[in-house]
């Protein structure tokens, strides 16, 4: 769902470039800081008590210009106050889940999130003392009896990995909203182009601005976007912990936004049309893809999203593994690799990691990334790999 108070197209070109000064560059130049040096202590002192505050130039843990200005872009895409940087998405992730939770909390967590995110969960946060419950991610408003009254945040994803059903963002945070329950969304599939979900109720968003942002597979780069309050409390918890983005990311996710409208919107109309030519194949059961019927919670990507990213699962008839890898590395034109979100294809065999609602589909699934290529290429290669998963 597209907000008309910003041009979209126009805050990708316009915003992120260097303040007006005569010979203007389009681009910000890389800078490499660490220590930053004032000519009186009074200077010095202001910047330090202002050192979590977006824009203050102090040290280079804590950002500089180039890194503000990209915070200030993404914020303005996102509808919000602030958005804090991190060096990787999974460090969003934690960093976020740190700061909203201590010793006895209690979270709930979909079922299908993405496998460090549980393994986070799972790990130093339980450890930590606080108390992790996995909950169907289609559970909408029947969350409400999840919550107890040490409850600190509800975490979710649109949609989940790899089996990608799509859950019902509005019904979670009407819910959380009325029982003082922060959200958090990775909303890494959507980000930040086809839905802004801080708009839909949701209290932070995290995503990987390592997949479409910066667009190349070349950068490490998090996001966390929220009000200011929640928001001040995460900036602190990342600052703390330490955490940096790297100069070179934040440029490389500057250049990387500038294409992301075009860059989508091929990638968007490839993998649905990618998606629709599987499902008529003879050995797909059902394709996982939200903006087809057979995705569970299709209904709410219709009603929420404007677009649909270029990952995908389909799940084969086949239940031979064997027959899976013959499939994979047979094809020429998709690489095998964990990460997406940039120019090239991928497909990546995924056994779901579940524990509140176990995932008993017969059949393998595989995950597809749809890049820039030419989509009869890719229907090529699948067409002549695909009779690898016949009995
Ligand atoms: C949904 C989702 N969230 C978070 C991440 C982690 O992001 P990063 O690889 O930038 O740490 C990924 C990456 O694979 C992802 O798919």
């Amino acid at each position: 769902m597209h907000d008309s108070s910003i041009n979209f197209a126009d805050t990708l070109v316009q915003d992120g470039r260097p303040d007006r000064t005569e010979g203007r560059h389009v681009n910000m130049p890389l800078e490499l800081s660490s220590t930053m040096v004032f000519d009186t202590l009074a200077e010095f002192e202001s910047a330090r008590d202002a050192r979590y505050a977006p824009g203050t130039l102090y040290y280079g843990r804590y950002g500089n210009a180039a890194v503000y200005k990209l915070e200030a872009l993404l914020a303005k895409l996102e509808r919000t106050e602030m958005v804090t940087l991190t060096s990787s998405g999974v460090a969003a992730i934690s960093t976020t889940l740190m700061a909203l939770t201590a010793p006895g909390s209690h979270i709930l967590v979909a079922d299908n999130v993405y496998g460090n995110t549980r393994a986070f969960c799972d790990g130093l946060l339980t450890r930590q003392g606080v108390t992790v419950d996995y909950f169907d991610p289609m559970i909408g408003g029947r969350i409400a009896g999840l919550i107890t009254e040490t409850t600190a945040a509800i975490v979710f994803e649109t949609p989940g990995s790899g089996t990608f059903e799509m859950p019902d963002i509005r019904a979670i945070c009407n819910v959380a909203r009325a029982a003082n329950v922060p959200t958090v969304l990775d909303n890494t599939w959507g980000a930040p182009m086809f839905v802004q979900p801080l708009t839909l109720g949701v209290d932070v968003v995290v995503y990987s601005g390592s997949k479409y942002v910066s667009g190349h597979s070349d950068c490490m780069l998090g996001v966390t976007a929220s009000a200011k309050e929640i928001g001040t409390r995460i900036r602190k918890t990342v600052m703390q912990i330490g955490d940096k983005t790297g100069g070179q990311e934040v440029l490389l996710a500057l250049r990387g936004l500038r294409t992301l409208k075009l860059r989508l919107e091929a990638i968007d109309r490839a993998g649905r049309e990618m998606a629709h030519w599987l499902a008529d194949q003879p050995q797909v059961k059902r394709v996982l893809h939200p903006a087809l019927p057979s995705c569970p919670g299709h209904e709410h990507w219709a009603r929420d999203f404007s677009g649909a990213a270029g990952l995908f699962g389909v799940i084969f008839h086949t239940t031979s593994d064997d027959a899976v890898r013959r499939f994979v590395d047979s094809l020429h034109h998709f690489g095998i690799g964990v990460s997406w979100g940039g120019y090239e294809s991928l497909a990546l065999p995924v056994i779901p990691l579940r524990s509140a609602k176990p995932w008993t589909e017969p059949g393998r699934l595989v995950r597809f990334n749809i890049g820039l290529e030419d989509p009869a290429s890719l229907k090529a290669d699948l067409a002549a790999a695909l009779p690898l998963l016949d009995p």
